[in-house]
């Protein structure tokens, strides 16, 4: 029987700053079997790796990340915030991630945040990166945004997707994929045991965000999801062990 998969949500995300090389260090040692990542633009139209359309919650910056150059955006310190630790802690770019993660054998969730802002040919930028750091067979591509997953699938419908969604729908699975998703990414609210059979029966891996209490684990691990994503990696591998 296949076992649910653990993906760091953007890194080990409890215990270093979210989306930033230590987050993911530490994550990769801690057994996860995949990471997940969230890309935006910059002005100068470099994909980085940040949550947030605005910096000021995850750096000393203020402003929204499509008015920065990769320059100035490189210069603010994406650590502090979270501890003096890590206070030499930069914003990443997508080639610099993909450079570090490449020789991993780890898959990769790459969340593209088109949901407030549609970057535009975000899609094109981040499925070339990952064609030239050969990353393609192992990473689906997320999004809340429909027009995002559609236009991946339009690119290239070998590669995988997912629908992001934490609103309930009548037949949800069959309306991802009429999308061109390949996938289907719930939030934990949304998980139950017919969502799970309805996905499987047209085979359609089904994953869960953000699982971080033990017992929604449980139920992932139970339901046979696909995967997790979890602030907590360490402890999910911990805990798919003793399941
Ligand atoms: O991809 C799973 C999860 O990251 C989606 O929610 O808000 O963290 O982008 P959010």
């Amino acid at each position: 029987m296949k076992k649910t998969l653990i993906y760091a949500h953007r890194g080990a995300s409890k215990i270093a700053p979210e989306n930033t090389l230590p987050a993911y260090q530490l994550a990769s040692e801690s057994g996860a079997d995949g990471l997940e990542i969230d890309v935006q633009l910059t002005k100068d139209r470099v994909p980085v790796i940040i949550h947030d359309e605005s910096v000021h919650r995850t750096t000393n910056g203020t402003g929204f990340v499509q008015d920065y150059t990769l320059e100035q955006m490189k210069k603010l310190d994406a650590g502090s915030w979270f501890s003096t630790n890590f206070s030499d802690c930069s914003i990443l770019t997508l080639d610099e991630f993909l450079c570090w993660f490449q020789p991993l054998s780890m898959v990769l969730n790459v969340e593209l945040k088109t949901n407030v802002i549609e970057y535009k040919d975000i899609e094109l930028i981040v499925y070339n990166a990952l064609k030239h750091h050969q990353m393609l067979d192992r990473t689906v591509l997320s999004s809340f945004n429909l027009n995002s997953i559609t236009k991946i699938h339009d690119i290239d419908p070998n590669v995988q997707t997912a629908f992001l969604t934490s609103t309930k729908r009548y037949n949800l699975e069959k309306f991802a994929k009429h999308h061109g998703a390949s996938s289907l990414h719930v939030k934990y609210r949304l998980l139950d045991k017919r969502l799970v059979k309805q996905c499987h029966s047209i085979s359609m891996p089904i994953r869960v965000y953000t699982v971080n209490r033990p017992l929604y684990m449980q139920k992932c691990f139970k339901l046979r999801c696909d995967g997790i994503f979890t602030d907590v990696p360490h402890e999910a591998v911990e805990y798919r062990q003793k399941f």
